[in-house]
């Protein structure tokens, strides 16, 4: 019998980058799209008609991480957003359903309004985002696959040479002063994690959802701090709020932490404390 192939839908993302490492690394020998097509994916575009595709015939998981993920592009290109965030994975993730296959999404904290700390994943949804309503929507449609379907709530996710902090500790490093947000927070997961989870949760053919955050929220501040410490900059940070640099945000949460303690048990995980996250990033940028 032919072996099953995964397939990772928007294979130059971030984490879906990494995920094919560790499917490559496990010899799953994955096949992966992206929308410029180039060489070595096929080329997928999930703003065109797909009512012509079909999955290649040895898929077994499709892992959906394309997506428009700006919050704000969200809002103004609401139609594409729906279309590249709901309508399509959607329709992929039937298609290789009626294979025989199975569908991996991964969704957001934002499905949640942030009321309260590490909401649990069978909590109902409450988004006060666009980003967030769509993703919501998404996940109603893969749940609906029923023992065919995954999902994979995500915290904000932190990968080696992550931009922000990047960004912060170059300025920190000229002896610049950094505005970061007090007020808003993150319960950030190192990117090795989220694709361990991914990887975990798919070869244990979970269905239903999942979440993986760090167990507490750190504000940007205190990241910031943290980063300027470790690394001895000669700079200052001077802590503002959301409201008076971004008066226009649509939402931010008080709290960005998800209960994900269904998948740590499944996995056998140990999650890092928001600290140890940043400073793991800190130690990486160095
Ligand atoms: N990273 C996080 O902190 C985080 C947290 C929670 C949930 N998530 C979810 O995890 C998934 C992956 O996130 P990520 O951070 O890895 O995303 P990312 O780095 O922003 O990558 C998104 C990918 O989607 C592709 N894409 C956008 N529009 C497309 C279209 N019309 N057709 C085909 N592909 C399209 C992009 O293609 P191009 O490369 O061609 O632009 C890009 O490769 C997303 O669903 C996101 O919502 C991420």
């Amino acid at each position: 019998m032919q072996r099953k192939r995964p397939l990772v839908v928007g294979a130059d993302g971030t984490i879906a980058a990494a995920l094919i490492r560790a499917l490559e690394a496990r010899g799953q020998r994955p096949l992966a799209t992206t929308r410029s097509g180039r060489p070595g994916t096929l080329r997928l575009d999930l703003t065109e008609d797909l009512d012509a595709w079909t999955p290649p015939a040895d898929v077994g998981t499709v892992f959906l991480c394309a997506a428009l993920t700006s919050t704000a592009l969200c809002r103004t290109e609401l139609d594409m957003a729906r279309r590249v965030n709901v309508d399509a994975p959607a329709l992929l993730a039937r298609r290789v359903a009626d294979a025989g296959g199975r569908a991996f999404f991964l969704s957001t904290n934002l499905v949640f309004d942030g009321s309260v700390p590490a909401p649990a994943p069978d909590r109902p949804v409450c988004p006060r985002t666009v980003y967030g309503r769509l993703k919501a929507d998404a996940e109603a449609r893969i749940l609906a696959l029923g023992e065919s379907g995954c999902v994979l709530r995500l915290s904000k996710v932190i990968q080696p040479g992550f931009p922000l902090f990047a960004s912060w500790l170059a300025e920190l490093r000229r002896g610049k002063t950094i505005s970061p947000f007090a007020d808003m927070r993150m319960a950030p997961v190192s990117l090795d994690l989220a694709v361990r989870a991914i990887v975990g949760l798919d070869q244990g053919g979970r269905a239903g959802i999942r979440q993986l955050s760090a167990p507490d929220d750190i504000s940007y501040a205190r990241a910031a701090s943290l980063l300027r410490e470790a690394a001895h900059a000669p700079g200052r940070v001077r802590p503002e709020s959301w409201k008076t640099r971004l008066p226009d945000l649509e939402h931010v949460p008080d709290h960005t932490t998800l209960d994900s303690s269904l998948a740590a048990g499944e996995l056998g995980l140990t999650i890092p404390a928001s600290e140890a996250v940043v400073a793991r990033a800190v130690k990486e940028l160095q």
